[in-house]
C-alpha cells in the first residue's frame, strides 16, 4: 500500500512538472480567451538580452581590424556581437531585463493581462536561428524568462525587429516557424510568415492587429555595410509592397472596432523618424488606427496626423536619448518616459472594450546603478494613461 501511495505521488509530482513545463503545440494553439467585455493585454518590446555573451574585447579591437585588412569577409552576426555600446551594456541589460520581466509579472497578475503584443527585437544582438546555440538563446531569454504567474498562459502575438534578421533567414524562420511549435504560447500567425493578421474578440467588439516586418521598409538597411544587409532583407525589401497591400486588405476587409498597426521601427520618434513607413502609415489614417510600435528603447506616447502612436520599447535596456532624454520636440509628444539621467524601464497595457481603448504606461522605479535615477512613488499605478474612444473604420 505504501509503495502504491508513492507511486501516486510521484506519478503527480511527474505530472506537475510536465504541466509546469508544457509547451509544445501546434502552430496557434494557444490564444487569447474570446468574449471578454473588457481585456487587458500587454504591450512589450526590445527585451530579449539574456543569455547573450559578446565576442571578447581582443577580437573585437585587435584581430576584426587584422581581418578586414586581409579582405576577410566578416559575418554580420560577428560584427555586429562586437558592437561597443551592446557590449557595455550587456551585464545591465540582462540584469534590468530579468528585473523588468518581474515588474510586468507583477502589473499582469494584477490588472489579468491575457496576452502580450510584442513590438519586436526579441533577441540581441543578432537574434536566434535554428543551431544549438539559437535554442539556448531562446529557452533562456524568453521561454525561462517569461515563466511565472500570468506569463504561464499567456500568448505571445509576436513582431520581428532588427535584431531578429541578423541572421537572416535561418533566423526568420526559427522566429516564425521554429518557435511556434517549440513554445506554445509563442504566436506567429498559422502561415509560418513574418507578416500576419489576428483578432481578439470581446463580448460585443472586435480588435484587429495586423503585424508587419518594418525591416523590410527601412532604405539604409540596403547599404551593403549594414549588418541588416543579407539575402532575406534585400528580398523583402524588393517585395515591400505585398505588406502595404496585405495591410490594406485586411484593414479594409475588417470591420473591427479597433484596428491596430503592430510593427517594430517608430515612424514618430524623438531620435529618429522613419519616413520609410509612410506607406503603412496612409492604410493607418485612412481607418483612424492605432500604432503600437518599439526599437526607441523607452516608452512614449505620440498623437501625429491624429494618429496615436504607442511606443513600448523599454522591457531591456533602457536609453534616454531615444526619448530625447525626456524633452519634447514638438506638441506631437504627449509622454515620454525619460529624463536627464535614464529612460525607465517597463511597458504599456491596454484594457480594450466597446467603448474605449484605455492605454496604461507602467513606469518602473528605477533604482539601479545605486541611484533612484527615475524615481516613481508607485510604480504598481500607471504614471500616465490616455483613453481612445473614436472607432476605427
Ligand atoms: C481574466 O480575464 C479573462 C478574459 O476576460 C477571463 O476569462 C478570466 O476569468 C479573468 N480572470 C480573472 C481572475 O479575473
Ligand atoms: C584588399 O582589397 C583592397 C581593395 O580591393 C586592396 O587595395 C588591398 O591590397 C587588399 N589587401 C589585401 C591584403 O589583399
Ligand atoms: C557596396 O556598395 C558600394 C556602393 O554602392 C559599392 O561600390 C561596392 O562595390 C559594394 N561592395 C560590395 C562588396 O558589394
Ligand atoms: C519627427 O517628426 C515630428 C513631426 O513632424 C517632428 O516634430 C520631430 O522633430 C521629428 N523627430 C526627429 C527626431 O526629427
Ligand atoms: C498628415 O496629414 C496631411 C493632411 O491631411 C497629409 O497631407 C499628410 O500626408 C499626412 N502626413 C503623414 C506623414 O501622414
Ligand atoms: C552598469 O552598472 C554598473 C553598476 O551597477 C555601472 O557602474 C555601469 O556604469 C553600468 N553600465 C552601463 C553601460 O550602464
Amino acid at each position: 500500500m505504501v509503495s502504491g501511495v508513492k507511486q501516486v505521488l510521484i506519478a503527480a509530482a511527474y505530472l506537475g512538472g510536465v504541466l509546469a513545463k508544457r509547451h509544445h503545440g501546434q502552430v496557434g494553439s494557444l490564444v487569447a480567451p474570446v468574449g471578454a467585455e473588457v481585456l487587458t493585454v500587454g504591450v512589450i518590446g526590445d527585451y530579449g538580452w539574456t543569455g547573450w555573451t559578446p565576442a571578447p574585447d581582443h577580437f573585437c579591437l585587435e584581430v576584426l581590424p587584422a581581418l578586414k585588412a586581409a579582405n576577410i569577409t566578416i559575418p554580420t552576426e560577428v560584427q555586429n556581437d562586437c558592437d561597443p555600446g551592446d557590449k557595455s551594456y550587456i551585464t545591465n541589460a540582462t540584469a534590468l531585463q530579468t528585473d523588468t520581466s518581474s515588474y510586468v509579472g507583477q502589473v499582469c497578475g494584477m490588472k489579468n493581462c491575457s496576452a502580450f503584443i510584442s513590438v519586436g527585437d526579441n533577441f540581441y544582438d543578432s537574434g536566434v536561428d535554428f543551431t544549438t546555440g539559437g535554442i539556448l538563446r531562446f529557452q533562456a531569454a524568453w521561454v525561462d524568462m517569461y515563466s511565472q504567474g500570468v506569463f504561464d498562459y499567456a500568448p505571445w502575438y509576436q513582431c520581428l525587429g532588427n535584431h531578429d534578421v541578423v541572421k537572416g533567414q535561418s533566423g526568420v524562420d526559427f522566429e516564425t516557424k521554429v518557435a511556434p511549435l517549440y513554445d506554445d504560447r509563442w504566436y506567429f500567425g498559422t502561415k509560418g510568415l513574418p507578416y500576419y493578421s489576428y483578432d481578439l474578440k470581446g463580448k460585443d467588439w472586435t480588435a484587429t492587429f495586423v503585424v508587419v516586418d518594418s525591416d523590410c521598409f527601412v532604405s539604409k538597411y540596403q547599404e551593403n555595410t549594414s549588418v541588416y544587409y543579407n539575402e532575406y532583407t534585400q528580398k523583402c525589401h524588393k517585395h515591400k509592397d505585398l505588406q502595404v497591400e496585405f495591410l490594406k486588405e485586411e484593414f479594409e476587409k475588417s470591420t473591427a472596432d479597433w484596428k491596430f498597426l503592430q510593427l517594430h521601427h517608430p515612424y514618430v520618434s524623438s531620435s529618429g523618424n522613419n519616413t520609410d513607413l509612410l506607406p503603412l502609415i496612409e492604410v493607418v489614417e485612412k481607418h483612424d488606427g492605432i500604432v503600437l510600435n518599439g526599437h526607441d528603447h523607452c516608452l512614449a506616447h505620440y498623437v501625429y496626423n491624429n494618429t496615436n502612436y504607442v511606443l513600448s520599447g523599454a522591457a531591456g535596456y533602457p536609453q534616454a536619448g531615444d526619448c530625447n532624454n525626456g524633452v519634447k520636440l514638438g506638441p506631437f509628444a504627449k509622454f515620454l518616459a525619460a529624463n536627464a539621467e535614464t529612460a525607465a524601464s517597463g511597458f504599456v497595457t491596454m484594457d480594450i472594450s466597446k467603448k474605449s481603448v484605455n492605454v496604461e504606461y507602467y513606469v518602473r522605479d528605477m533604482q539601479f546603478l545605486n541611484n533612484d535615477l527615475y524615481p516613481v512613488s508607485h510604480d504598481l499605478e500607471p504614471l500616465y494613461s490616455f483613453e481612445i474612444t473614436q472607432h476605427s473604420k
